[in-house]
């Protein structure tokens, strides 16, 4: 009989991280779900779904959350936010924590599990990035290379885990309907104030990306890509789910970065 597959999803409270914490749990993995607000995953009755306290922005709470797991051999690198601003606008603040949580808590969870897995000489990292790590937009400068980072950070981790028969992919989304936009994009003020300068910009483009992304694609589609990635050691090293992305992704693989920027900014009207 084979045996049962640990897993542990950060931010798994809302959105593509507790569908994928549900599936995973429901074809019989045993899913850690990690979040900062427990309660939020307190109706959850199954079983081998553990609810686990978890801040990736503090080492502390993850060596604690990562204690009380006997072994991982599959980390969804899924918490995550968005901060709108431009680059003019927005403060160090802002701008460290966006990489605070996208990318250095990312690679701090990875830190505190790769010794596990290793341990084993096993173990799968699936780190969810965004189409927007291989695209930029305005006001989202901050997120995009927060995203790009993710890309680089697979691709590097893959060679460094190879010998220990780590897999490291990533899962590229467009836009998916989740919590992000409702609670998850922070909006910086001098951005969204009706008197700067990129007014004109601000009220073209962000109502289109928020309503993209409420009307995006069921994030079932990228619990299922989890649970395959997971399942087929050949699965590609990086994939696109959505629309969007698969919209997008292959379009900026063929164009010239000229060409591309221009279908872009035909389609936001920018
Ligand atoms: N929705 C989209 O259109 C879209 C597209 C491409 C990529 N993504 C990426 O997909 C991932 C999941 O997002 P989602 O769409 O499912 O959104 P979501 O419903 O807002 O979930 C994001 C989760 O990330 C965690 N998180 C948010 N802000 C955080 C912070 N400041 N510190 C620590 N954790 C934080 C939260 O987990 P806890 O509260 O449980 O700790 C939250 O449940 C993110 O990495 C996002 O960038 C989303």
């Amino acid at each position: 009989m084979k045996k049962q597959k640990t897993v542990l999803v950060t931010g798994a409270s809302s959105g593509m991280g507790r569908a994928t914490a549900l599936y995973l749990a429901q074809k019989g993995y045993l899913v850690y779900a990690g979040t900062r607000s427990p309660s939020k995953l307190s109706n959850i009755k199954l079983e081998n779904i553990h609810v686990v306290e978890l801040d990736i922005t503090s080492s502390q709470s993850i060596q604690k959350a990562i204690s009380s797991i006997d072994k991982i051999d599959i980390l969804v690198n899924n918490a995550g936010y968005g901060l709108v601003s431009t680059v003019e606008e927005m403060n160090e603040e802002e701008m460290y924590n966006q990489f605070n949580v996208n990318v250095f808590g990312l690679l701090r969870v990875c830190k505190a599990v790769i010794p596990l897995m290793r341990q084993e000489q096993s173990g799968v990292i699936i780190n969810i990035s965004s189409f927007l790590g291989k695209i930029g937009l305005p006001l989202l400068t901050m997120y995009n290379s927060s995203k790009y980072a993710v890309e680089g950070v697979t691709d590097s981790l893959r060679y460094e885990l190879r010998d220990f028969s780590i897999r490291v992919h990533s899962v590229m989304p467009g836009f998916f309907n989740t919590q992000f936009a409702r609670s998850n994009l922070v909006t910086n003020l001098e951005t969204f104030d009706k008197n700067s300068p990129y007014a004109k910009l601000v009220a073209n483009l962000a109502p289109n990306i928020i309503e993209q992304i409420n009307g995006g694609n069921d994030v079932k589609e990228v619990a299922e890509m989890i649970l395959e990635i997971i399942e087929n050691e050949k699965f590609p090293a990086r994939a696109t789910v959505g629309d969007k992305a698969s919209k997008f992704i292959p379009m900026r693989k063929e164009l010239s970065d000229e060409d591309f920027e221009r279908r872009v900014r035909e389609y936001y009207k920018l």
